[in-house]
């Protein structure tokens, strides 16, 4: 097993291979900590840990949150509106105070692409991104290859398809730079206004027919419309869009039967996905989100300067 020698994390596009084969392996010694009627070990203890959340989060922040516990950290929780953002503080001041108060390891949600980047080079507090922006959410790209891993036992040569708004979305750039290195071959689908050919050039294929892919997958990831980020309207109306690109039913009974049906969430029922596919036997959204306890203890204890995992 290589080693671990960074302060932060960034994104996976800055990640080798080894680097994220280690973050997975470690993840798969942490899972065995949460099976235990005592789901607590001492590596972070006397470590303090602030959840920066400039944006919403419900699976991220919690996960996180629980992490740092299980690894014995201290937590704080702040967000926006609780902090003196509100009041002018710049994003790079208010880390700098939060690195004055001790904190080891800040993990970082915000708006802006870049903005964890911008203050691991600033900071000596370990910086962790858990979504910049349309960039990277590299622990959820780390959670979604962990729980395909687990699966098929690999990553080299799966068939991962990421279907929806790849355009605004920092889960399909942290699973496509994750899953290339690993060595899946990584298809694209969705309107061309939100899929554009130029993703081709990150190695990927790309494609606007979702039923083109359902009988080749081994993987398919769906993803949300991201309302919040997009300015204009890049598809006429949801109705096109489930008829065009939804998992539906019909669609679903296509899929192989060893395919994974994946989604970071939060999922909008009847819209990307159907709900009873969602809730379906190939589903393993809910896995993943427990799989993300895991992956962020080793993200955390990793960037803490942790050396193999303690017993
Ligand atoms: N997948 C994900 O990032 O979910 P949250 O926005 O709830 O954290």
């Amino acid at each position: 097993m290589s080693s671990w020698k960074r302060k932060d994390l960034t994104g996976l596009d800055e990640l080798d291979a080894d680097e994220i084969t280690f973050l997975l392996d470690t993840a798969r010694a942490f899972k065995g900590v949460g099976k235990r009627s005592l789901k607590k070990v001492p590596a972070l203890r006397g470590k303090t840990l602030v959840n920066f959340f400039v944006e919403p989060s419900t699976r991220t922040r919690t996960s996180f949150e629980i992490a740092a516990m299980r690894l014995s950290a201290d937590v704080v929780n702040i967000s926006a509106t609780a902090s003196s953002l509100q009041k002018g503080e710049t994003l790079k001041d208010t880390a700098l105070n939060l690195q004055a108060l001790q904190a080891d390891i800040i993990v970082l949600r915000h708006s802006s692409p870049g903005s964890s980047r911008f203050l691991a080079e600033r900071l000596e507090s370990s910086i962790i991104n858990a979504g910049d922006g349309a960039h990277e959410h590299p622990t959820q790209g780390l959670l979604d290859i962990f729980t395909i891993r687990e699966k098929f036992g690999r990553i080299e040569g799966l068939n991962v398809a990421i279907v929806g708004d790849i355009l605004f979305s920092r889960v399909a750039r942290s699973n496509i730079f994750g899953l290339l290195k690993l060595g899946a071959k990584v298809t694209l689908v969705g309107p061309s206004t939100l899929v554009p050919k130029s993703f081709e050039k990150l190695g990927v294929r790309v494609i606007h027919r979702i039923d083109d892919v359902l009988a080749e997958a081994d993987v398919v990831n769906l993803l949300r419309i991201q309302h919040e980020r997009q300015r204009k309207e890049y598809f006429p109306g949801l109705g096109e869009y489930v008829a065009l690109f939804g998992l539906t039913k019909a669609r679903a009974a296509k899929l192989k039967p060893s395919c994974l049906i994946m989604h970071p969430g939060p999922i909008n029922r009847g819209i990307e996905i159907d709900s009873d596919v969602a809730d379906g036997a190939q589903s393993v959204i809910l896995e993943q989100v427990t799989n993300g306890i895991a992956v962020r203890m080793a993200v955390l204890y990793s960037c803490a300067g942790g050396a193999g995992v303690p017993a």
